[in-house]
């Protein structure tokens, strides 16, 4: 194109100026260790070879009956993955590694509290109780192949245990968030149809033993006013023999794990035959409507994913010990912590609490304790870190190989902070971009091939091929220009549907790029993200951020219309506006805007009420920056709320020509009270 040419550009096409990064390349020593180095790689997984390529990561796992087909589309965009294949994922990520590595540590725990031992537990170990407990849930709480159960249990060996037995009887697994609100378990009992709740009675957060087993509790009453009826709830303790808990057990519908263990004690269950399509577990996520969507996770596709990304991203080998920060109640610590790592035989390590407590040398402490060699964590995390500590690092003796880092864009400061105060200037970094639905990876470097860039994602991982479209499905192709990141072809690790709900994953993840319905071609899918990138010269992504209404918290999806409703159902409330602002350490956080109904006065308590309504129907993890109650909301003229505007004046920012809006001077009267 020459110079002089007009460039029409559509909204999507905003030009970003970033500053590019200089590259960072890997150590000959990494490089010399590394599980993928040759960058002939990337010809085997090009498109023309899709998606044979993708058997290559199916080998990686024991399966009873291998494939008929690697992938049938014949329900596109829901995707079968090593269709007619049969595996059951406890078994690869347990029972293969008994012959040669029973005795190795599948699970370092770390509990909250310095003064209490970590628990090193073997893979005999984890086998013997994982067993257990699949006996205890198919005999006393009566689950069997294809039944949902729901999970909200905190950081603890209990919670991958439970997961691994679920996983041995077919059971899919649910897991919520040990951090979320009694209402947000309930809407996923609900969601699921599940019949059993699996709780723990108490854990460790910043010093204090939170009672966990009342938000059992209140769950179950909630999910039975929407119809949904629990009727066994299992109760592991947090000290096995000893309960933790305020809350009563309730008769008859209430027990004990550690107690009725006993009866099982030496119990072993046979791995059911899963075919590889059959579903393995649901992760809820925050999407642009209030209803979180069960994302369905597939088992051998999942399965061969993770693993391949656990192996060729990072790095893992058996001998390593792996420790991932994420919580479990996220898909960073179900693909990341529990099944691509255990799947590859690795030592991962689950610490309960926070890791900044007692001091910001903890997460330190116990890498050098453990001799932690690969690290994964978030921005916010590793901001939360430099601010609090930014020298700690360097008192202990501990050495990383390989870092990660996910969750939402890092900026190339607190990139830099990571490499050279965590990482010694010894490990390379992977800065891997990827979703909920994804299941694994989209974007990274592979280590031991590609130089980093800090603040870009990298390019596609092996396999994936992502393509930027602007809004009208035009592709951008000229570097810099930002557009709809979208994935071209399906991959093993995607989501294979929302919950009960197909019309909704076509529509959400699908509709927008595809022009034939009825095409049974995975050409004619292109799976939109919903995150704006840019591509730069080299194909590295940049991710900016979601298009749509979706606040990123600490490196997780909230939904603004979910604060919104919970907001909502405060009886004085007419309207309510969520809008992101930029956090030091969280990255973002919602600011909240109100108009109350007519007649009633503004007051702190019922901004109070209000803040507190979204923390219960929640959890803290959406709890508002600030409640602003306004005396109108800014609209235009059709009568929509001006989030723009709000989000403009809450980040100190410019709110643009206002002189169009139905009411412009209560713009002046919101900023004056927000920047007063
Ligand atoms: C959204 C997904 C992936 C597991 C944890 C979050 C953002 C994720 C990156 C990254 C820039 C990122 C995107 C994405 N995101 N990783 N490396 N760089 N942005 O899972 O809650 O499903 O959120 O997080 O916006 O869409 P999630």
């Amino acid at each position: 194109m020459s110079k002089n040419e007009v460039v029409e550009t559509t909204e999507a096409q905003i030009a970003v100026h970033w500053k590019e990064e200089e590259y960072y390349y890997p150590s000959s020593k990494f490089v010399g260790q590394a599980n993928l180095t040759d960058p002939a790689v990337f010809d085997r997984f090009s498109l023309d070879n899709f998606p044979d390529y993708y058997t290559e990561y199916a080998e990686l796992l024991t399966w009873y009956k291998y494939w008929d087909e690697v992938l049938d589309s014949s329900d596109a965009p829901c995707y079968k993955w090593f269709k007619g294949g049969k595996l059951n994922a406890s078994y690869n990520c347990i029972d293969r590694h008994l012959k040669d590595n029973k005795n190795k540590t599948a699970i370092h725990f770390v509990p909250e509290l310095e003064e209490e031992r970590v628990q090193h537990i073997t893979y005999q170990e984890l086998y013997v109780r994982v067993n257990e407990f699949a006996a205890l849930l198919r005999d006393t709480a009566k689950l069997k192949r294809g039944d949902r159960v729901t999970i909200h249990m905190p950081m603890g060996p209990d919670l991958p245990i439970t997961m691994l037995a679920c996983a041995r009887l077919g059971v899919i697994h649910s897991v919520v968030f040990g951090g979320f609100s009694p209402s947000a378990s309930a809407d996923r009992i609900v969601d699921s149809q599940s019949r059993v709740l699996i709780v723990t009675d108490a854990y460790y957060r910043a010093g204090k033993l939170l009672n966990h087993k009342f938000n059992a509790d209140e769950a179950v009453k909630i999910a039975a006013e929407q119809g949904q009826t629990v009727d066994t709830v299992l109760v592991w303790q947090r000290y096995p023999g000893k309960y933790s808990s305020e809350t009563p057990m309730i008769e008859g519908r209430d027990i004990f794990v550690n107690e009725k263990l006993k009866d099982h004690y030496g119990a072993r269950v046979e791995p059911e035959q899963m075919l590889s399509e059959d579903p393995l577990f649901l992760m809820y996520t925050s999407g642009t409507t209030g209803k979180p969507k069960g994302c369905q996770h597939g088992t051998g596709g999942y399965l061969a994913y993770v693993a391949a990304m656990s192996k060729y991203i990072q790095d893992i080998h058996p001998e390593d010990v792996y420790w991932c920060m994420a919580d479990i109640g996220w898909i960073t610590g179900h693909s990341f912590i529990v099944y691509g790592p255990l799947a590859l035989c690795a030592s991962s390590v689950i610490y309960e609490g926070v890791p900044t407590y007692p001091d910001a040398g903890r997460s330190w402490r116990i890498a050098q304790e453990l001799d932690v060699n690969i690290f994964h964590t978030a921005p916010t995390a590793i901001r939360a870190l430099r601010k609090l500590g930014p020298d700690e690092p360097a008192k202990y003796n501990y050495h990383f190989k390989h870092m990660t880092t996910v969750g939402e864009p890092i900026e190339p400061a607190v990139w830099k902070w990571y490499e050279s105060a965590v990482g010694k200037g010894e490990a390379i970094i992977v800065d891997t971009y990827w979703q909920t639905e994804t299941g694994g990876f989209l974007c990274s470097t592979v280590p031991g091939i590609k130089p980093m860039k800090p603040g870009s994602a990298g390019p596609g991982v092996p396999g994936i091929h992502p393509i930027i479209y602007d809004d009208e499905g035009k592709e951008v192709a000229e570097p810099g220009i930002a557009g709809n990141i979208c994935i071209q072809n399906p991959w093993p690790g995607m989501f294979q549907t929302i919950w009960g709900d197909r019309d909704r994953f076509v529509d959400t993840y699908f509709a927008m790029y595809n022009t034939k319905p009825d095409s049974k071609d995975w050409r004619d899918w292109p799976y939109l993200t919903g995150d704006a990138a840019t591509m730069s010269e080299d194909g590295y992504y940049r991710v900016l951020g979601r298009i749509d209404d979706v606040i990123n918290v600490s490196g997780h999806r909230l939904g603004t219309k979910e604060i919104e409703s919970a907001a909502l159902v405060v009886e004085e409330v007419a309207e309510a506006a969520v809008v992101p602002v930029a956090h030091e350490i969280k990255g973002k956080e919602p600011d909240l805007y109100i108009a109350l109904k007519p007649g009633i006065p503004a007051t702190d308590e019922l901004a109070q009420k209000i803040s507190d309504a979204i923390c219960e129907q929640i959890g803290k993890i959406a709890k508002p920056r600030k409640v602003w109650l306004v005396p109108d909301m800014p609209k235009t003229r059709s009568g929509k709320i001006m989030r723009r505007v709000l989000g403009a004046i809450s980040n100190k920012g410019d709110v643009g020509n206002v002189m169009t809006l139905a009411n412009p001077e209560v713009v002046e009267e919101i900023r004056e009270m927000v920047q007063k």
